[in-house]
């Protein structure tokens, strides 16, 4: 019997640094979306050869717009023609996977020490990795008003960097709130000058209070930018030329018609507009992570979620920040971090004898599972007879 635990220890010691708590998972990381945040942590752990899956429900949110600007090296480049590349580039790295799916859910299966996931996607099937990051993106939510949706990104943009520059000196509109007008104007007061802000029926006393309580004597403002207020309600946006093909070196021309429920219409060539954008996915939710206004909170200095193991990049986490190169910075932030990480709990497995996060007893368990009935017989054969 002595010597039968002595056997069953000295394989447990060995066991120990065998099984040393490294977790076996499919991959070292899954990335959920296809984006320049998620094709740039692809990249930067392809590089150090970490095993990833990235999904990608191929719904981005820059995917209207005729060119993304202000991407140095890929200014006017078309959003798809630059994700492409970028899919074939890091495809050559035999690490990397892509796969077009949705991800369902994420539940962490980790022992607190050593986090691991296990991710469904929509067809239920499974797989595992030790860290998660989410760049999934936002999604714009716009009004139902006729010819707004279908002129998105072209002529009727959110970003003066993204669009702004090819519609400059053209006569100009802003769509939104009263709130909000000032803002806006701050921001294009150096691309155009004849400026109506369509405030659609929100300059009322309300209207007026939540845009003082923005911009303290917002009003004598817009009017030292000549900017014009039209209050009358919009409804419908006609578009009546189209900049796609009505385009050459000076710019894209644009032109609209926007209608209001009474009155006449009135014509502009662009617009800037302010709506709300909320979280294109509910994993983070779902996830138990902190979104708040629409945010998936992280610290600024690695990206981390408040969930360990879990990373959150581009639009959707809270940097404040929502551009490509935003996208690609914080997810090459994550890709060093997580690579880091799992180096660091690799490495702390290795030097301990027993493992940080196997009990005694789930060791045994190990053993007996990894040499099974053979204990029994190789316990006989060794056995002094006496
Ligand atoms: C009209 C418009 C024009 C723009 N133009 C520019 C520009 O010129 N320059 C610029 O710098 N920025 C521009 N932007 C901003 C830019 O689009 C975003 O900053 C950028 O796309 C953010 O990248 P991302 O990877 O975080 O998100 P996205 O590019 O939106 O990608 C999100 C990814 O997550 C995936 N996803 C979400 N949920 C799931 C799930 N459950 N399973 C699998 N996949 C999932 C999506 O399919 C997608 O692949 C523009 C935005 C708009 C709206
Ligand atoms: C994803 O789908 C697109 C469009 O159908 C296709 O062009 C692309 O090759 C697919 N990518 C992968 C990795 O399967
Ligand atoms: C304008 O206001 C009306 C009424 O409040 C609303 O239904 C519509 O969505 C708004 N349109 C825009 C473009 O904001
Ligand atoms: C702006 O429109 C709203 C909604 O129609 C109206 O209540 C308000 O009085 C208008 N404001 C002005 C200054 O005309
Ligand atoms: C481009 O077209 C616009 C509008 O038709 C015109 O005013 C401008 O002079 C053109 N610029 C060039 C460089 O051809
Ligand atoms: C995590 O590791 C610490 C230190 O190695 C150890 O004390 C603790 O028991 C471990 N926790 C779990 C859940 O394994």
């Amino acid at each position: 019997m002595v010597l039968r635990l002595a056997f069953l220890s000295a394989f447990l010691s060995l066991l120990a640094v065998a099984v040393a708590a490294i977790p076996k998972t499919d991959y070292d990381v899954i990335i959920v979306g296809g984006g320049p945040a998620g094709l740039s942590a692809l990249s930067g752990v392809s590089r150090v050869r970490r095993t990833a899956l990235l999904f990608d429900s191929r719904e981005y949110r820059n995917a209207p717009t005729r060119e993304m600007h202000d991407v140095i090296g890929n200014d006017g480049t078309p959003p798809a023609e630059f994700r492409a590349l970028a899919q074939k580039q890091i495809s050559e790295y035999p690490t990397a996977h892509i796969k077009n799916g949705t991800v369902k859910s994420i539940t962490p299966t980790g022992d607190g020490n050593i986090t691991t996931f296990s991710v469904t996607d929509k067809e239920g099937k499974k797989y595992t990795a030790r860290k998660i990051v989410l760049g999934t993106g936002l999604k714009d939510v716009l009004p139902a008003t006729p010819g707004l949706k279908e002129a998105w990104g072209k002529g009727i943009f959110w970003c003066p960097w993204c669009d702004g520059y090819e519609h400059r000196d053209q006569p100009f509109g802003i769509i939104g709130d009263l709130a909000d007008a000032l803002g806006s104007v701050l921001e294009t007061n150096t691309q155009f000058s004849d400026i109506i802000a369509f405030v659609n029926g929100t300059q009322t006393p309300q209207g007026e209070a939540k845009a003082t309580s923005q911009h303290e004597g917002w009003e004598e403002q817009l009017k030292a930018w000549n900017v014009k207020i039209e209050n009358r309600t919009i409804s419908s946006i006609e578009r009546i030329q189209d900049g796609s093909t009505h385009r050459n070196a000076s710019g894209q021309y644009d032109k609209f018609r926007v209608h209001f429920t009474h009155g006449k219409p009135v014509e502009r060539n662009a617009f800037i507009v302010n709506f709300p954008s909320v979280q294109r996915s509910d994993l983070p939710e779902k996830l138990g992570l902190t979104v708040s206004d629409e945010k998936v909170k992280v610290t600024s200095d690695d990206q981390r979620t408040n969930k360990k193991g879990v990373w959150a990049i581009g639009d959707a986490n809270s940097d404040g920040s929502t551009n490509v190169p935003h996208a690609m910075f914080s997810g090459k932030k994550a890709a060093v971090y997580l690579h880091v990480e799992i180096s660091r709990e690799d490495s702390q497995s290795k030097i301990s004898k027993r493992s940080g996060s196997l009990s005694r007893r789930e060791l045994e368990r190990e053993a007996v599972d990894a040499i099974g009935d053979n204990l029994e017989s190789q316990w006989k054969r060794i056995q002094p007879k006496n």
